[in-house]
């Protein structure tokens, strides 16, 4: 999705832009702008492809001491110089940023073109801007304000006008913006990576609201004018956790930073003295959480696949019936709202258009919605009805990786206090807090195969199809292997039950297309092997991940790659690190863009 970039202060401004449309690089885009004041006016230095193109024709010296800068993801109108960002007004003397989707744009663009304006673009963004002009009439607040409720649909906007030097003016609806507060400067952005290495202290606007800013001052309003008070947030994380650390890509350091992640994800909420688990955000009382007879868990990609796993284990462990859907299907399935029914929105990002609209839609209808998400301060984390962070750190790879691990982490312990709640003995409750905090160690020990999963990536990425089977809380886990393959090899893959196989995919087997399968030795052991018996006998090749030690699948198995034995439930945790380091290494070995994958965005605020 696309990033946004504004800086009023006394830094020379060009720099502080191009520094924080690298930190956004990762949200996906095709092409970057940034449009900086200067003596003569705005300097306007656009380009398609990557950040570098830009930065090979920005003048070397940084110049300017305001300036706005953005990454376009493109939605309206194709990846050119002209559709690039910032769009100007006729006049040239404004200047537009924006991320979201204007979807009366056409009817505008017609009006202002009978008012005789010129647009040089496609995009929707640039009748923003000639809207903007017209209505202009000394106050730039005022003509955003006026704008904004000729708009239909999401944006975050920010505005500059060369009458106002060292202002901007930031709107938002549907697209996440905030602001960063410096000492004698100001930032705009869409999020925390663009502006932490400059200041921790940062205000959330909502949506509706707007922000006059200048380099020592804030003022935020409702779209009605009234003047609104924002309290200063601290962003707990830190600069550094924004950096590759050494490695060479940040999804690879996301993997392997799992072993920590968990860690805080489980810190201070596993309680041994009464043997469950302690999450303060839930904002619910034990009545209330005794009263639950249903869960429903609403997503979207990986974030759906933890909701799966976190089904499972409800049903399971807690007895309580539960299952996961994906959010934009139950949003426009005109979903019945049952009494007593909890639902859990899981998101990453915590801006996911799909998500968040569906939740806005169970709410709507009485539901209470809990957030369980990464970025604080995300949209959904606010407009849930409480929640958990997962605390699993910035996650920059467009693929995720240590936040669905993070995701189940917090729902697992969501299910030990459901557990402990209703039938879980004490003894059963330790047994879980010990398998829970037995996770990390036990990935240390899979890191070590990476070389051997590099040679296996390397022996079967050169393939059209890669299938990837599972059974019971496991098949989310060979569903999520197929997505994580799919979307930085670009190799076809598909997840499902294992025991599905035999009813039609069965008919893909050739000796070209390598089946994974993740083999517990657990109740459906065996099960799994009569399924990869299925395949072998017709010719396929098979990867089994499999618990240290089981000897079944070496006779069957072309490559074993081996996990430490645990209990059935923890397998999730451990199946996930293979399958996430075989798409890294397929990736990387067919030359892909391994953290920024083609067309794909880290946080989808689109529908
Ligand atoms: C996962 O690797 C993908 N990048 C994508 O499926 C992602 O999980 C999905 O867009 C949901 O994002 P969220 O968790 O931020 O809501």
């Amino acid at each position: 999705m696309c990033g946004i970039i504004g800086y009023v202060g006394k830094k020379p401004s060009s720099e502080v832009l191009l520094e924080g449309l690298k930190r956004l690089e990762y949200r996906g885009y095709d092409s970057a702008g940034i449009c900086v004041d200067s003596p003569e006016g705005f300097k306007i230095i656009k380009s398609t492809g990557k950040l570098k193109n830009l930065l090979a024709i920005v003048p070397p010296r940084p110049f300017g001491h305001n300036g706005i800068g953005h990454t376009r993801w493109a939605t309206h109108g194709g990846v050119t110089e002209s559709n690039a960002h910032p769009h100007t007004d006729c006049s040239g003397k404004i200047a537009i940023v924006h991320n979201g989707i204007i979807e009366n744009y056409e009817k505008l663009r017609e009006l202002l073109k009978d008012k005789g304006h010129s647009l040089k673009s496609d995009t929707d963004t640039e009748v923003i801007a000639h809207l903007i002009e017209q209505c202009y009439k000394g106050d730039l607040t005022k003509a955003v304000l006026e704008t904004v409720s000729l708009l239909k649909g999401t944006y975050g906007l920010v505005v500059m006008h060369q009458d106002h030097p060292d202002m901007m003016v930031g709107a938002r609806n549907g697209s996440p913006l905030i602001m960063g507060v410096g000492d004698g400067e100001m930032f705009l952005a869409s999020d925390a990576s663009a502006i932490i290495s400059y200041t921790k202290q940062v205000i959330y606007l909502q949506d509706g609201e707007i922000v006059t800013v200048t380099p020592e001052s804030f003022q935020t309003m409702d779209l009605d004018e009234n003047i609104i008070n924002k309290d200063i947030d601290i962003i707990e994380w830190q600069a550094e956790s924004f950096e590759k650390a050494g490695y060479d890509h940040y999804m690879l350091k996301e993997i392997y930073e799992q072993s920590e992640s968990i860690v805080r994800g489980m810190k201070g909420r596993l309680d041994r003295t009464h043997a469950t688990g302690h999450l303060g955000g839930l904002n619910m009382t034990t009545e209330e959480l005794l009263k639950v007879e249903r869960v429903v868990i609403i997503a979207a990609g990986t974030s759906y696949h933890a909701g799966l796993v976190a089904a499972y284990l409800l049903e399971s462990m807690a007895g309580i019936p539960a299952h996961a859907e994906i959010a934009s299907e139950l949003r426009y399935r005109n979903p019945i709202i049952e009494k007593n029914t909890l639902y859990f929105a899981i998101s990453q990002s915590g801006e996911t258009m799909d998500t968040l609209y569906a939740m806005r839609e169970l709410q709507r209808k009485g539901a209470r919605v809990l957030g369980i998400c990464n970025v604080v301060g995300s949209t959904i984390a606010r407009e849930s009805d409480g929640g958990v962070y997962i605390h699993s750190g910035p996650e920059i790879a467009v693929a995720s990786t240590k936040a669905f691990t993070s995701q189940m982490t917090a729902m697992y312990i969501f299910t030990l206090i459901m557990a402990r709640l209703r039938n879980m003995s004490f003894e059963d409750g330790l047994e879980f807090i010990d398998e829970m905090e037995a996770v990390p160690e036990k990935l240390k020990t899979i890191f070590k195969s990476a070389p051997k999963i590099e040679a296996i990536a390397k022996k079967y990425c050169h393939t059209e199809s890669f299938l990837f089977l599972g059974r019971g809380i496991n098949y989310p886990v060979a569903m999520e292997g197929a997505l994580k393959l799919k979307e930085i090899s670009y190799i076809h893959a598909e997840g499902f039950s294992a025991a599905e196989i035999k009813h039609g995919p069965i008919a893909l087997i050739n000796e070209k297309t390598p089946s994974l399968f993740l083999v517990t030795d657990d109740r459906l052991h065996d099960k799994i092997i009569s399924n990869m018996k299925e395949v072998k006998s017709r010719g396929g090749k098979i990867i089994a991940v499999a618990a240290e030690g089981d000897k079944d699948v070496y006779g069957i198995a072309d490559d074993v790659i081996e996990v430490p034995k645990t209990v059935e439930y923890i397998y999730p945790f451990l199946m996930s690190i293979p399958l996430q380091l075989l798409a890294y290494y397929s990736a990387l070995e067919l030359g892909r863009d391994v953290d920024q994958p083609k067309n794909l965005a880290k946080s989808v605020t689109v529908e």
